[in-house]
């Protein structure tokens, strides 16, 4: 394992607690007109590490988000044992990491926490005695109708608990708003919603989130079993981190959270004990980081034809 992942690096000096930043060599070789694209942005930082073992490298009250999609306790195969525990060697564990992520959000943080039915009931009891509730997400699969179990009704979704530290906490509903479709908002053109702020923002999501899975077909997909949507973590990250905030991720997976907090400009800090995963992480955050300098360059280009 390797402890900090990113690949040729130079420092970078960044703000806060002497965090490492990392910034592209064969960008700084880039012409002089272009300005350079770093391939991991400065303040996202992907570590093959692990988080129980490694967190109290992390500065408390440091985390405006946490947005944390542990190992579920059923058997999957990560590449290593991490979702071998079951029962309550399962619930030791969670209460374990829980313990040690809680400290690091700030006094406006908030958590999200994914998990199943099978154990949400105590994760969510638990948390409960050390932080406020806001809401239970469901996330619904979109998972298709087949045959499946006869013995009870087929599951379909996954359970997020979000929990802030306190009742001061951030939340901005406004990036996050779904837009009216056209419809809509012709039904609702009568002279009682003229002027409604909320019917030209858009509507709350709710707290059933419908969002297909990423089968195998799916354009997002990449080599990760149980990668999640980008829409799901970036509507975290646009409602719960500020403008410039920092996100910690301590099972980072596939790099999604990294993925978001690069394309809205969040500062990132994500664990990963599989160093493949961390490698899928490094390539989707390059590719995002191009995407969004390749979009501003154009916008650019655009201003000036004007
Ligand atoms: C459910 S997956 C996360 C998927 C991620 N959200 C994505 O979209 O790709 C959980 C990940 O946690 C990693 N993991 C397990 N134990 C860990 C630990 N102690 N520290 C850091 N990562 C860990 C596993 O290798 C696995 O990739």
């Amino acid at each position: 394992m390797r402890d900090e992942f990113d690949e040729p690096q130079m420092p970078v000096p960044v703000g806060e607690a002497g965090a490492e930043a990392t910034a592209s060599v064969a960008a700084a070789e880039a012409p002089a007109e272009v300005p350079p694209v770093p391939a991991v942005p400065d303040g996202i930082r992907l570590l093959n590490r692990d988080f129980l073992t490694d967190a109290a490298n992390l500065p408390d009250a440091s985390i405006d988000l946490i947005v944390a999609d542990p190992p579920y306790g059923l058997g999957k195969d990560y590449g290593n044992d991490s979702d071998m525990r079951s029962g309550e060697d399962f619930l030791t564990w969670t209460y374990e990491w829980l313990d040690l992520a809680i400290p690091k959000l700030k006094a406006s943080g908030s958590l999200y926490v994914f998990c199943t039915w099978q154990y949400a009931p105590e994760i969510f009891v638990y948390l409960k005695s050390k932080m406020t509730m806001i809401n239970e997400i469901v996330w619904d699969r979109r998972v298709p109708s087949m045959g499946g179990t006869t013995r009870r009704f087929t599951s379909v979704h996954d359970n997020i608990g979000f929990f802030a530290v306190s009742k001061d906490y951030y939340f901005d509903l406004d990036p996050v708003r779904i837009p009216y479709d056209a419809a809509t908002k012709k039904a609702r053109s009568r002279k009682l919603f003229e002027g409604s702020k909320w019917l030209e923002l858009g509507y709350n999501p709710k707290d059933v989130w419908s969002v297909s899975r990423l089968h195998r077909q799916h354009a997002e997909r990449v080599d990760h079993p149980t990668q999640k949507p980008l829409e799901i973590v970036e509507r975290m990250v646009l409602a719960s981190c500020p403008p410039g905030g920092r996100v910690l991720d301590p099972f980072m997976g596939s790099g999604t959270t990294a993925v978001a907090c690069a394309r809205h400009k969040r500062e990132f800090v994500g664990y990963e004990i599989n160093e493949s995963y961390c490698a899928i992480a490094r390539e989707r955050v390059s590719a995002a980081a191009m995407a969004a300098a390749t979009h501003a360059a154009a916008a650019v280009i655009d201003a000036a034809g004007a």
